[in-house]
């Protein structure tokens, strides 16, 4: 679909902040960055990133989780499991992690995002170096096997439709930023992982022990 021809926001002007991303990330004392765990249903996402969130938090750093289930009670409340409505979900939370971006704090997103070109579209929307894309690596045995909610269970029998892992596809990423072992590692060592990679990119300092 020609894209401009659906765009219904005509005379429309960007407004420019006199506060901007760069004096809100002074203030801060750390960079902004988008945080986007993605994985199988039950590979340790929204675990995960609260855990980092936690430890973000005590050091100081302004954070915010925007969590799949979370998201589709309001933003997303229109929106199925079909491919559309999965790739129209990435797209608004990755609209929305770009204005979180912009307005100086760390989102951590925790979306199954199953796949890659929406991933892909999302990290386009921000410049290089600003999305981070945190693979849960779990094998689906063992999302199975914690099956959470009790939905592979439905899944497999056939209760719910385009359940992915089962009936739909996740397309696993090919060189993210970050692999966390989600499977075989514990949460504090996975949570250790991915603020250690913070810290190599610059994006928070170091604590001072
Ligand atoms: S995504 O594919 O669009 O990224 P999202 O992360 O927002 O999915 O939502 C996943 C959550 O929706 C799961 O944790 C699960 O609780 C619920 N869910 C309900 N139906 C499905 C389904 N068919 N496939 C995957 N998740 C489902």
């Amino acid at each position: 679909m020609d894209k401009k021809a659906d765009n219904k926001a005509t005379n429309v002007v960007w407004h420019h902040a006199t506060v901007t991303r760069e004096r809100r990330e002074k203030k801060n004392k750390h960079r902004s960055a988008i945080l986007w765990f993605t994985g199988l249903p039950c590979s340790g996402k929204s675990t995960l990133s609260h855990a980092v969130e936690e430890s973000l938090f005590q050091m100081g750093c302004n954070t915010f989780v925007l969590d799949g289930d979370n998201v589709r009670h309001g933003l997303c409340s229109n929106l199925g499991f079909t491919a559309e409505d999965r790739t129209e979900n990435i797209r608004r939370i990755g609209e929305l992690a770009k204005l979180f971006l912009e307005a100086g704090v760390i989102p951590l997103t925790a979306f199954i995002s199953p796949y890659i070109k929406d991933r892909e579209l999302a990290r386009n929307l921000v410049p290089h170096g600003d999305f981070i894309e945190i693979y849960c690596d779990s094998p689906l045995e063992v999302c199975e096997e914690r099956d959470v909610k009790g939905l592979y269970k439905k899944a497999r029998s056939g209760e719910i439709k385009h359940y992915t892992g089962v009936s739909d596809p996740y397309e696993a990423p090919v060189s993210p930023e970050a692999r966390i072992d989600t499977a075989n590692q514990s949460v504090e060592k996975c949570a250790e992982d991915v603020i250690d990679l913070l810290i190599s990119r610059g994006i928070i300092d170091k604590p001072v022990k």
